[in-house]
Parts: structure tokens; sequence; C-alpha cells
């Protein structure tokens, strides 16, 4: 395996050049994007039986490729962090150093685990801290993730990197005749959009308008790399998207219109391998897809931004803000043979939303705010002027200079900004994030039925922490495709409506919330955030 790995290595070099040329036929031109990162996989190391990860966040320097370079936050990285690997069933303990220069957190989306392990704004790690959770691995086999989720800092601190993926494997999914060989075909791709300024230096400026439509790179930076390069061994290749942007909502395809299987979704495998040549993923979502790779000229994946909002971008009838490069795949001349996809992979009970004890109602907001409480606070953000000018991943110009801590103090327990530039409010049934106001009270070992409903001109992808729920309709059709997975986050469209059904089985904790939030991360920052406690 290990001269596999350095031959990959050395091909990408050797052959892909020369390859590209043959393909390319309108423009010709010779590979000039890096090739793709593979995070390092991380097993952690096995103390009495429970699974440790050491992780250590810190500032640094990263080359994105293609010319672009400056400071980023990474996780044993220079950006990013390493692929987690963890089994079904067994405990993991994730001791996570901060050794940034300011307060973060680390959240396991995705995860069934105790409130207090969660990561979210609540469980706050000092800079110098060690914060150290613990818990069972309860999920199925499936593409996880970890990422900042400070209150009010969370999208400056994933757009500078502070995010990686997890593997979670179990016995059913490894009986599957699937491709499992990390970095040869079996490939995480952490997918993101990024600005960079003129000189090639990643930009996060927050104004009016990237606060409203989310912040909306006009690059593809895959694995901390810009539109790289795959040399691609084998007939056919598992790709693991996550869909890690701030803000984008991504249509996937490939260059030459191929089509592929869709695999898994969020929280696990799909009943079936279902045939598409398009997928859509909102900020937070995951799909694993199987692609077939013949040999021939290099092609690409690709991802269309959506436009953010109706009646953007719609000339024509076009939906697209842009079309990202986000993977150009270089098959090798000879490729080692693959088995085809299984008929059938898992089997998932049905969901019984006949068997919920009571349903709730999210209307997700974004309007004027006019109250009085509305002023004060957006007196207080034109008190910090670099608000919306940030940088660096220290926020202003801390992080070009390299020197001290943010700008303007972390927000404090209790203080969602609420109100965005301009008045703006981000809300979920009228109220704004506050740290210190629990909004919904569930009872452990109930299901529920959570009605989400979009009145906005925009669509938000909701997430829900603790549990992974399935969708029982949109808009009153049942789901069909990814939509029928288990499901941790679900796009809701503009003025649509989506019927989820959560069960809450265990983990009772009445002091500390899990958070339900748009995963658009300028509005989560800006209140479009609530908290529930699971009670006995
Ligand atoms: Cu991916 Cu509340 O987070
Ligand atoms: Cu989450
Ligand atoms: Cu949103």
């Amino acid at each position: 395996m290990v001269s596999r790995r350095r031959l990959l290595a050395g091909g990408a070099a050797l052959v892909a050049a020369p390859l590209i040329l043959r393909a390319d036929r309108t423009a010709p031109r010779p590979i000039s994007g890096p090739a793709l990162p593979i995070p390092p996989l991380a097993e952690g190391r096995l103390v009495d039986g429970v699974r440790v990860f050491d992780l250590t966040v810190r500032r640094t320097i990263h080359e994105f490729g293609a010319g672009r370079r400056g400071p980023a936050i990474g996780i044993d990285a220079t950006y990013g962090g390493p692929t987690l690997r963890m089994r079904a069933g067994e405990t993991v303990r994730l001791r996570v150093t901060n050794r940034l220069d300011e307060t973060t957190t680390l959240h396991w989306h995705g995860f069934h685990l105790p409130a207090a392990a969660d990561g979210g704004p609540h469980q706050r790690i000092a800079p110098g801290a060690v914060w150290e959770p613990s818990f069972r691995v309860l999920q199925k086999a499936g593409l996880f993730w970890y990422h900042s989720h400070l209150m009010g800092e969370t999208g400056r601190q994933i757009y500078f990197g502070q995010a990686g993926p997890i593997y979670v494997e179990d016995e059913e999914e490894a009986a599957l005749p699937l491709p499992r060989e990390y970095g040869v075909d079996d490939i995480p791709l952490v997918v993101q959009d990024r600005r960079f300024d003129a000189d090639g230096v990643p930009v996060y400026a927050l104004d009016p308008m990237s606060v409203a439509t989310g912040y909306i790179g006009d690059v593809a930076v895959v694995n901390g790399a810009v539109s790289p390069h795959f040399v691609a061994r084998r007939r056919r290749l598992r790709l693991r998207l996550l869909n890690a942007a701030n803000a984008s909502v991504y249509r996937f395809r490939f260059s030459d219109g191929r089509r592929f299987h869709v695999i898994a979704g969020d929280g696990g495998l799909l009943e079936r391998p279902l045939s598409v040549d398009t997928l859509l993923l909102a900020p937070g979502e995951r799909a694993q897809i199987l692609v077939e790779i013949r040999p021939g000229p290099p092609f690409r994946l690709e991802a269309d931004i959506l436009a953010p909002m109706m009646g953007m971008h719609r000339r024509g009838g076009r939906d697209v803000l842009r079309r990202l490069h986000v993977l150009r795949i270089v098959p090798e001349s000879v490729l080692d043979p693959a088995p085809p996809p299984p008929v059938r992979l898992v089997s998932l009970p049905r969901p019984r939303p006949e068997r919920a004890v009571r349903m709730r109602r999210f209307v997700l907001s974004m309007g004027m705010g006019m109250g009085m409480g509305g002023m004060g606070r957006r007196e207080r953000s034109m008190h910090h002027p670099d608000r919306y000018g940030d940088t660096g991943p220290m926020g202003a110009d801390h992080g070009r200079h390299g020197r001290g801590g943010p700008m303007y103090p972390p927000y404090a327990s209790g203080t969602g900004r609420g109100v965005g530039p301009m008045g703006m409010r981000f809300t979920i049934n009228g109220k704004s994030m506050d740290m210190d106001r629990i909004d919904e009270v569930v009872r452990v070992g109930t299901d529920e039925i959570w009605e989400v409903i979009n009145r906005s001109p925009m669509p938000h992808p909701f997430h829900v922490h603790d549990v992974q729920f399935r969708i029982l309709d949109r808009d009153g059709r049942p789901p069909d495709g990814i939509d029928s997975g288990l499901k941790d986050t679900v796009l809701v469209p503009p003025m649509g409506r989506v019927r989820l059904l959560l069960s809450f089985r265990d983990y009772v904790d009445p002091e500390r919330p899990y958070m339900y939030h748009c995963h658009i991360l300028e509005h989560e920052d800006a209140g479009m955030m609530g908290q529930f406690v699971v009670v006995a």
C-alpha cells in the first residue's frame, strides 16, 4: 500500500500534464492547479478501550495553490484538519487544545451525543485551554464533520479553515462491495468557496449584502487547495462530498454530463444507489457518490452555486450564480478493476409519524428589525466599525499582521448578535438567538414532528443537533432520493415547508441545550439559531 501511495504521488506529477494537453480541446493548457490534498487519516490511540484523538487548533499560514497563500486556522494542519476515523459502538475521547489567541469551540456535526460533549456555543475553549469531551459513537457508517461553533464567530473561524471530516465505519457498511481504500478510491472532498484579494490572500469581509445572502466566494477550495486535480487509478471512485461552504448551495455535476450513483446522505447509506446526473448539497449536507472511471481524457467535478435569492441572476431562466471547478479527475491509462455498485445497500426503518407525541413549528424569517432591542444592538455593532470589515482569521487586520487578539471581544453568553447590518433580523419564530434562553423543551423517549416553514425569499439549510431525522414531506410531497435517508440538515426552499420526524432517545440534560439553526454561517452568526434541551 505504501508503494501504491508513492506511485500515486509520483504519478500525479509525471502523468497529469501530458494527459491534460490531450484533454481540453478548446483550450489546451498544462495542468496548473495543485494536486488534491488528502487529509491525513487519524485513527487516534486506544487507551483502556477508548479511542483518543489529540487535536490542536492553531493559527497558520496556508498555501492554497495557484498563487494563493495567507493566514488560516488549522487543526494539526495548515488548513482544515485530519480525517478522524471512528467505529460505531466504540467510545471516543477528543482532546482539543486551543492554541489560537482567541476563544473557539469544536462541534461534532451529525453526532448523537450528550449536550455537554456537543461542542456548540456553550462549550467554549479559552486560548491555551484543553477541552476533552467523550462519547459513544452511535452513528451509522457515514461522513460527518467537525467545525468551529463559536457564538457569532462561526463563519469567520470556519472560513479560515476550522473544519475537518469524520468517517464512521460499521459492520453493515464493511460487508458491502464498496471502494474503501482511503486516498486511493475513497476520497473525502471538503468543498468550500473562497474570495482572494489581488495578492492571493483570502478575504472575509462582510457587508450588508454578504450577510444577507451569506458569504459566497468565487474560487473552489477543496481540502484546502484551489480547484485541485486527482489522478484516478481504479475503475470506480467513491467521493465523500461535504458542503463546508459558508453559504453556497452547490449543484454538483460532471463536466461531461456523466451519470453517477449516490449511495449515502448526511447520516449514512441510502437503501439503494440512486443514479443521477446532478446532486444538490446545501451547507452542512453530505453525500457519498460512486463515479465510474474510464481510460480517457480528464473530466471535472463541477459545482454550480445557486443564485442565493429569488429573482437574482434569473435572466433567461438561469438559477446559477457561478460555476466552480471543484476537482479535475485525471484517469490513469490503465485502471485497476472495481466491483459494480451493489443493488441494495441497507434497509432503513419506515418513518412512523403516527408515533409522534408533539408537533412544533419553526418559522424562518429575515427582515428589517425595528424593535427597540434591535436598535440597541445595532448601535452596538456600529461602535465596532471593523465588525463588517474582517479580513483575517483573527478579524480586522490582525490576521494579516500577525499580532494580538481579536479586534472586538468575542460575543459573551446571552448576546446573540440578533440584528445584522442595516437592522436586518434573522429569526426563528420571531426570535434571534439568545444563549440564555431555552426555546424548546423536549421529553426524552419521545418522537416529534417538526415543521419548518420558510417565510423568506432565500433557501435556508435547517440543521438540528443531537439527532438524525427523517423527512416526512416537502410541501406535502413525500421525500425521494437523498431526502429519504437519515438527515441532520435539510434545505428549506423560499416560502417552502418541510416536515421532519425526530426521535429523542436518550441523553437528558435540563441545563445544557442543543442547537437548531440555519447552516448559512452568516445567518447563524446573525441570530438564526435556537436552543432545545432534552429532559426526563
Ligand atoms: Cu454544522 Cu450547529 O452545526
Ligand atoms: Cu451540528
Ligand atoms: Cu439562512
